[in-house]
């Protein structure tokens, strides 16, 4: 993979750890700049303390002022990658309006708003890597915030795709990934959740930030692929 993204800018919407650092160590791999924002710069900046490939910044993409001043700050880049998230786990009764406010906020309006101010400063070659996820296809009681969301993402990412031509917008679909964070279930807490997972899906395990990392690398890099939602699941959906 080295070389693939040889001098080329990648801004990584997320935090230090799971899925944006995987993408993110994967993309200054292939030969990238790599500039990873979120909320706490300096909790990033630790993350990142000795690796002169990546710089880190702040955002935050419920704030409309802030998404436009990390743009002016960053001038040109060629690919964003989006995993910010602030998932509405609950049944229905459990759903407040704000936390729904909150899930669009952060994984579809921030998204939408970074397209509009960052990609009049990418050049044609560039791409936008959003991030979707299994409860959009799989439905499950609990899990309706995070699927409605998920799936505003995917129309998201084709209505970018045409808008924002020929700039790619792509999205990722992770399954359950051992980061953390898992967006199928209300009880994160479950004893043995990723086990049974594991003895579920069709591959016989849940995903690493890898196997994400991986497709974040492909989208970036797959000069024909564009308004697509790439499923990195294991198979999950048809169990
Ligand atoms: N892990 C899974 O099993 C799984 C499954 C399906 C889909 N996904 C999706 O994959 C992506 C990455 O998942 P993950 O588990 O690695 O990460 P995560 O734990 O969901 O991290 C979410 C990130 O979003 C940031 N964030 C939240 N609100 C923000 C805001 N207003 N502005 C800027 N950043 C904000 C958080 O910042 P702070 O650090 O400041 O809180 C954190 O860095 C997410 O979109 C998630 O929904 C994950």
């Amino acid at each position: 993979m080295t070389g693939l993204l040889h001098s080329q800018a990648v801004l990584v919407i997320g935090r230090g750890s799971g899925i944006a650092r995987a993408a993110t160590l994967t993309a200054r791999d292939a030969g990238a700049k790599v500039i990873v924002a979120d909320r706490d710069k300096h909790a990033l900046a630790a993350a990142y303390l000795g690796e002169p490939a990546i710089c880190t910044e702040t955002v935050d993409l419920t704030d409309d002022d802030s998404i436009r001043a990390l743009g002016e700050r960053l001038g040109q880049v060629d690919h964003v990658v989006v995993t910010a998230s602030a998932p509405a786990r609950g049944r229905l009764q459990q759903l407040e309006r704000s936390a729904m406010r909150l899930s669009f906020d952060t994984e579809v309006i921030g998204p939408l708003l970074m397209a509009r101010h960052l990609a009049p400063r990418m050049n044609e070659a560039g791409s936008f890597v959003l991030f979707s996820g299994v409860a959009a296809v799989k439905i499950a009681v609990g899990a309706l915030g995070v699927a409605i969301t998920n799936g505003a993402v995917d129309v998201l990412t084709r209505s970018l795709a045409l808008e924002l031509a020929p700039v790619r917008v792509n999205a990722i679909s992770p399954g359950v990934v051992d980061t953390g964070a898992r967006d199928v279930v209300a009880d994160d807490a479950e004893a043995g959740y990723s086990a049974e997972r594991s003895a579920r899906n069709p591959v016989r395990r849940i995903g690493t930030a890898g196997d994400v990392a991986d497709a974040v690398l492909f989208a970036m890099t797959s000069t024909f692929l564009t308004g697509q939602t790439l499923h990195i699941d294991g198979g999950e959906p048809l169990t």
